[in-house]
């Protein structure tokens, strides 16, 4: 697919379009030229309860500070819930939710919500939670989950929520982190047919998070769980009695909204902090110029609440809108890999965004499961998480959207709060693999190795070069650690991670993370957490985890593994290291493929060259560049020989 290539879907749609191309580039030169001016009108999206007279505080350098808006006050709650309600839409459905079983959904007005927002809120506050104390949510795709972001944020509690994929030992370590008072979970989970035992994994995990006062169980498939006496807490039990309305907490714009776990090149996950009034404007600004959306459509994202696209793509952002939002608890393969047209159907979703991984798991089923389906309501397709190839991109506009929707391939991170790079239906013509231009406000740069700012058509590094309202403030609890990741690479630069190539047009095409971490399945994840999993084996002596290519999944998991002295490498540990990252991290962490390594390759100094670890992986051993520098090079012969798949 050549660079040039312009889909035509633009001319097609323009004059619908909310946001055309002159208005684009308007909003883009005005948010550059006079930021003050462009945020203090788009800063009304969301309620202020003393509206702000200080717009942007921003820096970059030395100890970079970063703050939004900071003498305004406001509650994200309200922004989702009351002024919509004040405004006549109670009635309105706010969350359409669609069961893993193709046979139940349930619809929540505006005003339903709200009420069932209260109510915990209220028992919250009752059980002695503060502004400022921080919630752990570790639950299933379930209405309670969006309740309990709300409610939290409804009396300035900061959520953190824990994907219901994770393990006891990763819900625990991120309990640990931010020292939570309180658990919001489910009896268990469902997915694809199976159930996932969610109170169960928060008892094991609860032995070694003494920070927990409370656990609220919300009652999901109604299996009988273990309560603990004085610490679990029904959460019907303990809503009813509680009252529709709860005065929500007034906090300033900076105060935190939420914590997410986010892995990085090294280390444990960060808790990427974010603040209230910044990301409420970031949420609602992108969800309305990216979708397109428009009064009364629905609208769906596929992701877990769990991530960050969940966090602001499925709750903040369309609630802050006012739009139906679709929320599904299953899984787009089952009962069959027709389900995700079929509920497009069912609900009649003007708006779609799913992954990458999705597509091409679907691709693979070919065009029958979504042809037997009408998908007349689409409108607009989305595709988040790692970067789209043009088959699949092609895929997706072709047999998906009939070549009737523009595919808006958005490009953004859990620190930037919210999307980035994306086309605007309608005001931007698409290439199938790019995710084209910066939206307004955001000013992206590609640098080299050594920080120097390339022109034109390049490939380099790719950077902020200044702040956007929804950026990260801090890692919680360690701002060292945050200006030491994004800031110390490139000085003055917000640093992404990832490697870009801008074209002559200006678009720019994601290459990927040039960083240690690994996108599995539009999953984010750091090779250094694998690495210290499989470590934690008594029978592992060294690991090095690297990324490879995988035609589903984006990236595999690929490990090389040294064994303890008089330990035989057997199948039989082999599938016991497989169990074993799984049940340390969860199940998105399975190995695809683990080598056997007597020895790694290593520099003199003892690090390990994981660029050639990374070339073995991917089978591009013609290349290995140069290994005269290694201890021992005799080593790169033995992996290459003993390859797995060769
Ligand atoms: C990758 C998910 C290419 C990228 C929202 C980024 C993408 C990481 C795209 C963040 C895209 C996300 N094209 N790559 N449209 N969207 N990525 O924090 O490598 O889970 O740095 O946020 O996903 O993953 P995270």
């Amino acid at each position: 697919m050549a660079d040039d290539t312009l889909i035509a879907v633009k001319e097609a749609i323009a004059s619908t379009a909310k946001v055309d191309e002159a208005k684009r580039r308007a909003m883009a030169e005005r948010a550059t030229s006079d930021p003050e001016g462009f945020w203090r009108e788009e800063m009304r999206r969301v309620a202020w309860m003393r509206e702000p007279t200080k717009i942007k505080n921003t820096s970059f350098e030395g100890d970079v500070s970063i703050k939004w808006f900071e003498d305004g006050e406001l509650n994200a709650s309200v922004s989702c819930l009351d002024r919509h309600i004040e405004a006549g839409r109670g009635d309105q459905v706010s969350i359409l939710w669609e069961g893993d079983d193709p046979n139940s959904d349930s619809r929540t007005t505006y005003r339903e919500l709200h009420a069932r927002v209260c109510r915990l809120a209220n028992a919250m506050r009752r059980l002695g939670v503060r502004k400022g104390d921080r919630v752990c949510i570790y639950l299933p795709m379930i209405v309670e989950a969006a309740v309990a972001m709300l409610a939290c944020a409804r009396i300035g509690a900061v959520h953190s929520i824990v994907f219901g994929g994770f393990s006891p030992d990763s819900l625990a370590s991120r309990i640990q982190d931010s020292e939570c008072t309180l658990l919001i979970t489910a009896d268990e989970g469902r997915r694809g047919g199976r159930k996932v035992p969610l109170k169960t994994n928060a008892d094991e995990a609860l032995k070694t998070c003494p920070s927990i006062r409370h656990v609220i169980v919300a009652k999901n498939t109604g299996t009988a769980v273990a309560m603990q006496e004085g610490r679990d807490l029904d959460w019907a039990a303990l809503c009813d009695r509680e009252a529709e309305i709860c005065e929500p907490e007034r906090m300033n714009a900076e105060d935190p909204l939420f914590i997410l776990y986010t892995s990085g090149s090294t280390g444990k996950p960060k808790g990427v902090l974010h603040t209230t009034g910044g990301y409420m404007v970031w949420a609602s600004f992108t969800h309305d110029l990216v979708f397109d959306y428009r009064p009364g459509e629905i609208y769906w994202c596929t992701a877990d609440v769990g991530w960050v696209t969940g966090h602001t793509y499925i709750v903040y952002g369309p609630l802050a809108n006012g739009a139906t939002t679709l929320m599904f608890e299953g899984v787009p393969s089952w009962p069959d890999s027709g389900r995700f047209w079929q509920v497009v159907d069912k609900h009649g979703v003007n708006i779609f965004y799913t992954a990458p991984t999705a597509i091409r798991a679907l691709m693979r089923d070919g065009e029958e499961p979504v042809k037997k389906h009408k998908r007349s309501s689409l409108r607009v397709l989305g595709s988040v998480g790692e970067p789209i190839n043009p088959e699949a991109w092609l895929w997706y506009y072709r047999v998906v959207g009939d070549e009737r929707c523009p595919v808006v391939d958005t490009w953004w991170q859990t620190e930037t709060g919210g999307i980035l790079i994306s086309p605007l239906p309608g005001a931007v013509a698409q290439k199938p693999g790019s995710a084209t231009l910066p939206l307004p406000g955001v000013q992206p740069a590609l640098v080299d190795g050594d920080g120097k700012l390339l022109e034109g058509a390049a490939e380099g590094n790719l950077v902020i070069t200044d702040s956007w309202p929804g950026q990260m403030r801090t890692v919680y609890g360690d701002h060292a650690r945050f200006v030491q990741t994004y800031f110390s690479t490139f000085k003055g630069m917000y640093f992404t991670g990832d490697g870009a190539r801008r074209d002559a047009d200006g678009y720019y095409w994601i290459t990927g993370r040039v960083d240690d971490v690994i996108n599995v399945a539009g999953h984010r994840m750091g090779t250094a957490e694998v690495e210290s999993a499989l470590v934690a084996h008594p029978k592992v002596a060294e690991a090095a985890v690297v990324g490879m290519p995988h035609d589903l999944k984006g990236q595999g998991i690929y490990c090389y593994v040294t064994l303890v002295a008089g330990e035989e490498p057997t199948e039989a540990l082999r599938k016991e290291l497989v169990a074993w990252v799984r049940k340390e991290i969860g199940p998105i962490a399975t190995p695809d493929a683990i080598q056997w390594a007597p020895g790694l390759p290593k520099t003199r100094s003892g690090k390990i060259m994981r660029r050639i670890l990374r070339k073995i992986a991917a089978n591009e051993t013609d290349s290995l560049g140069d290994t005269s520098t290694l201890a021992d090079p005799a080593v790169v012969e033995e992996l290459v020989e003993n390859r797995v798949g060769r």
